[in-house]
Protein backbone atom coordinates (compact mmCIF):
# COMPACT_ATOMS: atom_id res chain seq x y z
CA UNK A 1 0.00 0.00 0.00
CA UNK A 2 1.37 3.61 -0.74
CA UNK A 3 2.76 5.60 2.23
CA UNK A 4 -0.39 7.88 3.22
CA UNK A 5 0.73 11.47 3.72
CA UNK A 6 0.23 13.21 6.96
CA UNK A 7 -1.97 16.41 6.13
CA UNK A 8 -2.39 19.41 6.80
CA UNK A 9 0.97 19.93 5.48
CA UNK A 10 3.02 23.32 6.05
CA UNK A 11 5.12 24.19 3.38
CA UNK A 12 8.08 26.49 4.21
CA UNK A 13 9.47 27.75 1.49
CA UNK A 14 7.45 28.32 -2.14
CA UNK A 15 10.73 29.10 -4.48
CA UNK A 16 12.48 27.29 -7.28
CA UNK A 17 11.86 23.56 -5.49
CA UNK A 18 8.74 24.43 -3.51
CA UNK A 19 6.72 25.88 -6.27
CA UNK A 20 7.95 22.81 -8.21
CA UNK A 21 6.32 20.62 -5.24
CA UNK A 22 3.30 22.46 -5.20
CA UNK A 23 3.38 22.24 -9.32
CA UNK A 24 3.84 18.17 -8.52
CA UNK A 25 0.88 17.84 -5.56
CA UNK A 26 -1.55 19.98 -7.89
CA UNK A 27 -0.79 17.20 -11.12
CA UNK A 28 -0.62 14.15 -8.80
CA UNK A 29 -3.29 15.41 -6.46
CA UNK A 30 -2.33 13.72 -3.40
CA UNK A 31 -2.43 17.07 -1.75
CA UNK A 32 -5.09 19.27 -2.64
CA UNK A 33 -5.16 23.16 -1.52
CA UNK A 34 -7.34 22.73 1.71
CA UNK A 35 -4.57 20.30 2.78
CA UNK A 36 -2.02 23.01 2.61
CA UNK A 37 -0.51 25.51 4.34
CA UNK A 38 2.38 28.19 3.08
CA UNK A 39 5.14 29.92 4.68
CA UNK A 40 6.87 32.50 2.15
CA UNK A 41 8.34 36.12 2.53
CA UNK A 42 7.57 36.88 -0.86
CA UNK A 43 5.05 34.19 -2.25
CA UNK A 44 5.35 33.57 -6.09
CA UNK A 45 2.78 32.66 -8.74
CA UNK A 46 2.19 28.91 -7.65
CA UNK A 47 1.70 29.92 -3.61
CA UNK A 48 -0.65 32.75 -4.89
CA UNK A 49 -2.28 30.13 -7.42
CA UNK A 50 -2.93 27.76 -4.12
CA UNK A 51 -4.16 30.34 -1.76
CA UNK A 52 -6.80 31.44 -4.40
CA UNK A 53 -7.81 28.14 -4.41
CA UNK A 54 -7.89 27.35 -0.50
CA UNK A 55 -4.63 26.99 0.59
CA UNK A 56 -3.72 29.12 4.03
CA UNK A 57 -0.84 31.49 3.12
CA UNK A 58 1.18 33.33 5.78
CA UNK A 59 -0.81 32.64 8.35
CA UNK A 60 0.19 33.53 11.94
CA UNK A 61 1.79 30.59 14.09
CA UNK A 62 -1.27 29.65 15.86
CA UNK A 63 -2.60 28.00 12.88
CA UNK A 64 0.92 25.67 12.31
CA UNK A 65 0.10 23.72 15.33
CA UNK A 66 -2.22 21.80 12.65
CA UNK A 67 0.28 20.73 9.85
CA UNK A 68 1.58 17.40 10.50
CA UNK A 69 4.01 17.38 7.87
CA UNK A 70 6.62 20.30 7.39
CA UNK A 71 8.59 20.57 4.46
CA UNK A 72 11.22 22.77 4.80
CA UNK A 73 12.25 24.52 1.39
CA UNK A 74 14.19 27.10 2.21
CA UNK A 75 17.65 27.97 1.36
CA UNK A 76 20.10 26.23 4.21
CA UNK A 77 21.51 29.82 5.22
CA UNK A 78 17.59 30.48 6.19
CA UNK A 79 16.50 27.56 8.36
CA UNK A 80 18.07 28.22 11.23
CA UNK A 81 15.79 31.36 11.31
CA UNK A 82 13.00 29.24 10.28
CA UNK A 83 13.39 26.75 13.31
CA UNK A 84 13.28 29.59 16.23
CA UNK A 85 10.27 30.77 14.27
CA UNK A 86 8.45 27.62 14.05
CA UNK A 87 9.97 26.71 17.94
CA UNK A 88 6.56 26.18 20.25
CA UNK A 89 4.33 26.28 17.27
CA UNK A 90 4.36 22.83 15.70
CA UNK A 91 2.25 19.80 17.41
CA UNK A 92 4.63 16.88 19.09
CA UNK A 93 3.98 14.40 16.33
CA UNK A 94 4.81 16.86 13.47
CA UNK A 95 7.27 15.19 10.89
CA UNK A 96 10.16 17.60 9.29
CA UNK A 97 10.89 16.77 5.90
CA UNK A 98 13.81 19.00 4.66
CA UNK A 99 14.54 18.47 1.56
CA UNK A 100 17.57 21.49 1.95
CA UNK A 101 20.58 20.07 0.68
CA UNK A 102 23.48 19.50 3.00
CA UNK A 103 21.47 20.11 6.60
CA UNK A 104 22.17 17.16 8.20
CA UNK A 105 19.39 15.00 10.20
CA UNK A 106 21.45 15.22 13.43
CA UNK A 107 21.47 19.29 12.53
CA UNK A 108 17.55 19.12 12.24
CA UNK A 109 16.95 16.53 15.44
CA UNK A 110 19.02 19.28 17.66
CA UNK A 111 16.50 22.22 16.00
CA UNK A 112 13.14 20.39 15.97
CA UNK A 113 13.77 18.15 19.08
CA UNK A 114 11.05 15.54 19.56
CA UNK A 115 10.28 15.36 16.16
CA UNK A 116 10.77 12.39 13.75
CA UNK A 117 13.11 13.85 10.45
CA UNK A 118 13.27 12.99 7.34
CA UNK A 119 15.90 14.49 4.08
CA UNK A 120 14.83 14.11 0.98
CA UNK A 121 16.99 15.56 -2.28
CA UNK A 122 14.08 16.15 -5.02
CA UNK A 123 14.72 17.31 -8.40
CA UNK A 124 12.16 19.82 -9.49
CA UNK A 125 11.20 17.03 -12.34
CA UNK A 126 8.77 16.57 -9.53
CA UNK A 127 6.72 19.62 -10.97
CA UNK A 128 5.69 17.53 -14.41
CA UNK A 129 4.51 14.15 -11.44
CA UNK A 130 7.71 12.32 -12.46
CA UNK A 131 10.65 13.60 -11.17
CA UNK A 132 13.30 12.13 -8.57
CA UNK A 133 13.90 12.08 -4.97
CA UNK A 134 16.31 10.05 -2.34
CA UNK A 135 14.90 9.93 0.73
CA UNK A 136 16.86 8.86 4.11
CA UNK A 137 14.64 9.02 7.43
CA UNK A 138 15.47 8.39 10.77
CA UNK A 139 12.07 6.14 11.47
CA UNK A 140 8.98 4.74 10.11
CA UNK A 141 7.07 7.71 10.68
CA UNK A 142 9.77 10.06 8.48
CA UNK A 143 9.97 7.47 6.29
CA UNK A 144 5.94 6.92 5.69
CA UNK A 145 5.66 11.06 5.47
CA UNK A 146 8.71 11.28 3.27
CA UNK A 147 6.96 9.17 0.94
CA UNK A 148 3.73 10.50 1.05
CA UNK A 149 4.82 13.95 0.14
CA UNK A 150 7.08 12.11 -3.01
CA UNK A 151 6.59 8.62 -4.01
CA UNK A 152 3.37 9.81 -6.16
CA UNK A 153 5.19 12.39 -7.74
CA UNK A 154 8.75 11.26 -8.19
CA UNK A 155 10.67 7.85 -8.66
CA UNK A 156 11.93 7.38 -5.18
CA UNK A 157 15.32 5.72 -3.59
CA UNK A 158 15.42 5.12 0.55
CA UNK A 159 19.21 5.60 1.45
CA UNK A 160 20.14 3.48 4.69
CA UNK A 161 23.12 5.48 5.19
CA UNK A 162 23.07 9.23 5.41
CA UNK A 163 26.14 9.90 3.85
CA UNK A 164 24.65 8.56 0.16
CA UNK A 165 22.77 11.53 0.36
CA UNK A 166 26.20 14.04 -0.88
CA UNK A 167 26.02 11.06 -3.94
CA UNK A 168 22.58 11.13 -4.25
CA UNK A 169 22.65 15.05 -4.25
CA UNK A 170 25.79 14.77 -7.04
CA UNK A 171 24.24 12.33 -9.45
CA UNK A 172 20.38 13.18 -9.06
CA UNK A 173 19.80 16.31 -7.49
CA UNK A 174 21.97 18.36 -9.20
CA UNK A 175 21.93 15.76 -12.12
CA UNK A 176 19.17 17.69 -14.58
CA UNK A 177 21.93 20.39 -14.54
CA UNK A 178 24.11 18.09 -16.23
CA UNK A 179 21.82 17.32 -18.93
CA UNK A 180 20.56 20.74 -19.91
CA UNK A 181 23.88 21.18 -20.46
CA UNK A 182 24.45 18.23 -22.45
CA UNK A 183 21.14 19.58 -24.87
CA UNK A 184 23.00 23.04 -25.15
CA UNK A 185 26.33 21.55 -26.31
CA UNK A 186 24.49 18.96 -28.84
CA UNK A 187 22.55 22.77 -30.01
CA UNK A 188 25.61 24.39 -30.12
CA UNK A 189 27.07 21.30 -31.98
CA UNK A 190 24.09 21.76 -34.49
CA UNK A 191 24.30 25.22 -35.29
CA UNK A 192 28.35 24.45 -35.92
CA UNK A 193 27.89 22.15 -38.66
CA UNK A 194 25.10 23.76 -40.53
CA UNK A 195 21.88 23.92 -38.57
CA UNK A 196 19.99 26.72 -38.22
CA UNK A 197 19.14 28.57 -34.61
CA UNK A 198 15.78 27.16 -34.07
CA UNK A 199 16.66 23.31 -36.04
CA UNK A 200 19.28 22.60 -34.15
CA UNK A 201 17.20 23.42 -31.19
CA UNK A 202 14.49 21.69 -31.66
CA UNK A 203 16.55 18.52 -33.07
CA UNK A 204 18.78 18.68 -30.03
CA UNK A 205 15.76 18.56 -27.42
CA UNK A 206 13.65 16.63 -29.23
CA UNK A 207 16.12 14.29 -28.98
CA UNK A 208 16.46 14.17 -25.83
CA UNK A 209 12.76 13.53 -25.06
CA UNK A 210 12.34 10.73 -27.27
CA UNK A 211 15.45 9.17 -25.78
CA UNK A 212 14.14 9.56 -21.89
CA UNK A 213 10.81 8.14 -23.35
CA UNK A 214 12.01 5.48 -24.90
CA UNK A 215 14.19 4.72 -21.86
CA UNK A 216 11.76 4.75 -19.30
CA UNK A 217 9.24 3.17 -21.71
CA UNK A 218 11.50 0.26 -22.76
CA UNK A 219 13.17 -0.51 -19.77
CA UNK A 220 16.13 -1.79 -21.70
CA UNK A 221 19.48 -0.95 -20.17
CA UNK A 222 21.43 2.01 -22.11
CA UNK A 223 24.05 -0.14 -24.14
CA UNK A 224 20.82 -1.86 -25.32
CA UNK A 225 19.37 1.18 -26.92
CA UNK A 226 23.11 2.47 -28.17
CA UNK A 227 23.42 -1.12 -29.75
CA UNK A 228 19.95 -0.29 -31.76
CA UNK A 229 20.97 2.86 -32.74
CA UNK A 230 24.56 2.17 -33.89
CA UNK A 231 25.39 0.25 -36.40
CA UNK A 232 29.02 -0.66 -37.42
CA UNK A 233 31.05 1.55 -39.36
CA UNK A 234 28.29 4.35 -39.63
CA UNK A 235 27.66 8.01 -38.25
CA UNK A 236 26.75 6.59 -34.34
CA UNK A 237 29.76 4.79 -33.85
CA UNK A 238 31.91 7.57 -35.23
CA UNK A 239 30.57 10.41 -32.93
CA UNK A 240 31.14 7.86 -29.97
CA UNK A 241 34.01 6.92 -30.52
CA UNK A 242 35.09 10.46 -29.61
CA UNK A 243 32.71 10.74 -26.78
CA UNK A 244 33.34 7.31 -25.16
CA UNK A 245 36.92 7.58 -26.41
CA UNK A 246 38.70 5.51 -23.39
CA UNK A 247 40.56 7.58 -20.72
CA UNK A 248 39.33 10.78 -22.06
CA UNK A 249 35.61 10.72 -22.48
CA UNK A 250 32.23 11.29 -21.15
CA UNK A 251 32.52 8.46 -18.42
CA UNK A 252 35.74 10.31 -16.92
CA UNK A 253 34.48 14.05 -17.20
CA UNK A 254 31.24 13.18 -16.04
CA UNK A 255 33.20 11.39 -13.12
CA UNK A 256 34.79 13.94 -12.27
CA UNK A 257 32.05 16.47 -12.47
CA UNK A 258 29.50 13.84 -10.15
CA UNK A 259 32.86 14.02 -7.62
CA UNK A 260 33.34 17.83 -7.63
CA UNK A 261 29.59 17.79 -6.39
CA UNK A 262 29.74 15.22 -4.38
CA UNK A 263 32.95 17.18 -2.66
CA UNK A 264 30.76 20.45 -2.73
CA UNK A 265 27.81 18.68 -1.31
CA UNK A 266 30.27 17.75 1.87
CA UNK A 267 31.60 20.77 2.36
CA UNK A 268 28.08 22.31 2.61
CA UNK A 269 27.82 19.90 5.63
N1 LIG B 1 16.19 24.16 -6.80
C1 LIG B 1 16.53 22.88 -6.84
O1 LIG B 1 16.65 22.27 -7.92
C2 LIG B 1 16.75 22.10 -5.58
C3 LIG B 1 16.94 20.72 -5.66
C4 LIG B 1 17.12 20.00 -4.47
C5 LIG B 1 17.10 20.66 -3.24
N2 LIG B 1 16.94 22.01 -3.20
C6 LIG B 1 16.92 22.66 -1.88
O2 LIG B 1 15.68 23.30 -1.74
C7 LIG B 1 15.82 24.44 -0.91
C8 LIG B 1 15.17 25.61 -1.61
O3 LIG B 1 15.85 25.85 -2.84
P1 LIG B 1 15.22 26.76 -3.97
O4 LIG B 1 16.06 26.63 -5.16
O5 LIG B 1 13.76 26.47 -4.05
O6 LIG B 1 15.46 28.19 -3.29
P2 LIG B 1 14.62 29.50 -3.48
O7 LIG B 1 14.08 29.58 -4.88
O8 LIG B 1 15.45 30.64 -2.97
O9 LIG B 1 13.35 29.27 -2.54
C9 LIG B 1 13.39 29.46 -1.15
C10 LIG B 1 12.13 30.23 -0.78
O10 LIG B 1 12.03 30.28 0.63
C11 LIG B 1 11.66 31.60 0.99
N3 LIG B 1 12.09 31.86 2.36
C12 LIG B 1 13.32 32.16 2.80
N4 LIG B 1 13.30 32.34 4.14
C13 LIG B 1 12.02 32.14 4.56
C14 LIG B 1 11.35 32.18 5.81
N5 LIG B 1 12.01 32.49 6.94
N6 LIG B 1 10.03 31.92 5.84
C15 LIG B 1 9.37 31.64 4.73
N7 LIG B 1 9.92 31.59 3.48
C16 LIG B 1 11.24 31.85 3.41
C17 LIG B 1 12.38 32.45 -0.03
O11 LIG B 1 11.84 33.75 -0.08
P3 LIG B 1 12.80 34.95 -0.61
O12 LIG B 1 13.10 34.68 -2.04
O13 LIG B 1 11.97 36.17 -0.40
O14 LIG B 1 14.03 34.92 0.24
C18 LIG B 1 12.13 31.66 -1.31
O15 LIG B 1 10.89 31.94 -1.90
C19 LIG B 1 17.31 24.66 -0.71
O16 LIG B 1 17.63 24.32 0.62
C20 LIG B 1 17.98 23.74 -1.69
O17 LIG B 1 19.15 23.17 -1.15
C21 LIG B 1 16.75 22.75 -4.33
Amino acid sequence: MADVLPKPVLLIGAGALGSSILKGMRIVGHAVPTDLMILDLQPGDEAKAYAADGAQLNTPPETWEAARTVILAVKPQGWHAVAAILHGNLRADAIIVSVMAGVQTSSLQQAFAGHAVARVMPTTGVATGKGVASIYADGEDALTAANGVFAPMAATVVLSDESQMDSATAVSGSGPAYVYAFVRALEKAGRETGLSRSHARDLARGTLISAARLLDQTGEEPDDLIRKVASPGGTTEAALKVLCAEGAGLDELLLAAVQAAHKRSKELG
